[in-house]
């Protein structure tokens, strides 16, 4: 089997992880996130290219550039989940699968964050498990790259 190669999309604020709210979204940075998917996707035949931005235009920019070099998108695309029209429709129009995750269980949180305008276009979406949440989007996504 080939190596897939993966866009994984951090959004707005999650730069700030480790020192940003612990007490929701843990004290794990990005970059040890980054590096333990490095890692998973090592074992799972995969490559990951980590990016992350406060901005919506970057993240669409990115999404729209994937398909030339990447098979799947995972995002957590952070507040822009509740908010961003622009982002639904950079992943509904490209032509390669995206995962949703978030940290948090959004469903178990302020009602604003219950709606991701992003979750009738991508494939699923994983909430809730910390930063695990990224681990098992990425399985989920090269599952679902290998059966599709
Ligand atoms: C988040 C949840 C969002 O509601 C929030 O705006 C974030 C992070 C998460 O990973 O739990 O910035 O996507």
């Amino acid at each position: 089997m080939n190596t897939l190669s993966i866009l994984v999309l951090h959004g707005p604020n999650l730069n700030l992880l480790g020192q940003r709210e612990p007490g929701v979204y843990g004290s794990t940075s990005l970059a040890e996130i980054d590096q333990q998917l490095e890692q998973a996707s090592r074992r799972l035949n995969a490559k990951v290219s980590p990016l992350q931005s406060n901005h919506e235009g970057v993240l669409i920019d990115a999404i729209q550039a994937a398909p030339e070099q990447h098979q799947g998108i995972l995002i957590n695309a952070a507040a822009y989940t509740h908010t961003s029209v622009a982002l639904r429709d950079a992943i509904a129009a490209v032509p390669i699968p995206t995962v949703e995750v978030h940290l948090s269980n959004i469903y178990r949180r302020e009602e604003f964050r219950h709606h991701s305008l992003i979750a009738p276009v991508v494939v699923g979406q994983i909430s809730g498990f910390g930063p695990h949440s990224y681990y098992l989007g990425l399985q989920a996504l090269i599952y679902h790259l290998n059966h599709a």
